[in-house]
């Protein structure tokens, strides 16, 4: 069945247009365009294009990076009127977007992810940021792009690991209650990671229908966006503990929401079948489900830390089953109780 993708996404009174396209372009009515893309991905900016440069790596999405792009912009005499466009993953379009948010109060925005997270989920919904002070997303604007252009070709030179990455998300969108991706990754496993189009196109579509539905409902995160976060409060503090370079993102949820379907049963929340099928279809595409150890206490810390935290306590986003996502507070012995539980869950 053939996943039918919204074209538009309408947030807090701006709308995205969201296109597929065979290979990206940039200006439109005679603005300027500036691309920013890093040193993988520039190969997809079109010839000619006004273009910087960043390098590549979470390190880069930073102040250093910001500056870069706004010098550029005003070398060329960019006006708020012409158009940024960011070409890469999500640490380029989280940068590039947030340049063109602050310059000149707000210039225009063009999203074109070239990693499967980014076009799944960095590229959807608004948010943008850098990392500050060893701090992720700290500095950052709410600022949706006009448009986001997707070209699914651009996938084909991103390493084994990186798509890896983006699938997580996409089947943390299939269990948010899209039902024919969540078949569709657990029948034809090889396809999918054969990356074929006809699975790229449906994983794409059938995110960009669960985020964007959710972000729509909820922009500022007041409520059911939370849901979104399925897997990431685990995954945040994971990723704090081992330093950022040990898991992808994706590996790192993939493990949370292993973790948070653990934590779901221990508090008699979630459908314990239900947790082991999830659990089973991350282990068959690979993640690290089982087996993963750190220091505790420090992960205690990072998870108390993490600013999705209220009013002091732990928050964590679990299932009942299929589709039916709440989030909860847990207190720190049940979090204990699932961190390194690797036994079978039925
Ligand atoms: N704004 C949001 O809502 C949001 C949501 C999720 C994640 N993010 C952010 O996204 C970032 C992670 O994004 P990511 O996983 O895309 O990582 P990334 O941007 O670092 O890209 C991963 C690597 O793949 C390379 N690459 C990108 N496209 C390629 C292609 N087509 N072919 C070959 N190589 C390619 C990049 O150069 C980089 O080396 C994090 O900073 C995270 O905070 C933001």
């Amino acid at each position: 069945v053939p996943i039918r993708s919204r074209s538009t996404l309408d947030l807090g009174g701006v709308t995205t247009r969201i296109r597929f396209v065979d290979s990206i372009s940039g200006a439109v009515n005679g603005e300027q365009a500036l691309f920013v893309c890093d040193e993988h991905t520039v190969r997809y900016v079109p010839h000619g294009g006004e273009t910087v440069v960043l390098s590549s790596g979470e390190a880069n999405k930073s102040w250093d990076s910001v500056s870069l792009i706004l010098e550029k912009a005003l070398e060329r005499r960019l006006g708020r009127d012409d158009r940024f466009v960011g070409v890469g993953g999500g640490v380029v379009c989280d940068t590039a977007a947030f340049a063109a948010s602050v310059y000149m109060r707000g210039a225009r925005l063009t999203l074109a992810p070239t990693t499967l997270l980014a076009m799944v989920d960095a590229a959807l919904g608004g948010k943008t940021g850098i990392d500050f002070h060893d701090a992720k997303n700290l500095v950052g604007t709410f600022y949706p792009a006009e448009e986001v252009q997707i070209c699914l070709a651009t996938l084909c030179t991103l390493s084994g690991r990186e798509y890896l990455s983006g699938i997580a998300e996409g089947l943390k969108h299939a269990f948010l209650g899209e039902e024919s991706l969540y078949s569709m990754f657990r029948n034809e496993r090889t396809a999918v990671l054969a990356r074929e189009p006809r699975c790229l196109e449906r994983i794409v579509a059938g995110s960009i229908e669960v985020k964007g539905s959710i972000v729509e409902a909820d922009p500022k995160e007041g409520g059911i966006r939370a849901h979104l976060n399925l897997g990431h409060t685990f995954a945040h503090a994971l990723e704090s503990v081992t330093g950022f370079c040990t898991y992808t993102h994706g590996e790192a949820v993939a493990w949370g929401i292993g973790r948070a379907s653990r934590l779901g049963v221990a508090l008699g929340i979630t459908d314990r079948r239900y947790a082991a099928s999830v659990i089973a279809l991350l282990a068959d595409y690979g993640y690290p489900v089982s087996g993963v150890r750190f220091d505790a206490d420090r992960f205690l810390e990072y998870m108390k830390a993490d600013k999705k935290r209220k009013a002091g306590e732990i928050r964590f986003v679990v299932q009942e089953r299929f589709g039916v996502t709440r989030t909860v507070t847990a207190d720190e012995s049940a979090v204990r109780s699932v961190l390194f539980d690797d036994s079978a869950v039925e």
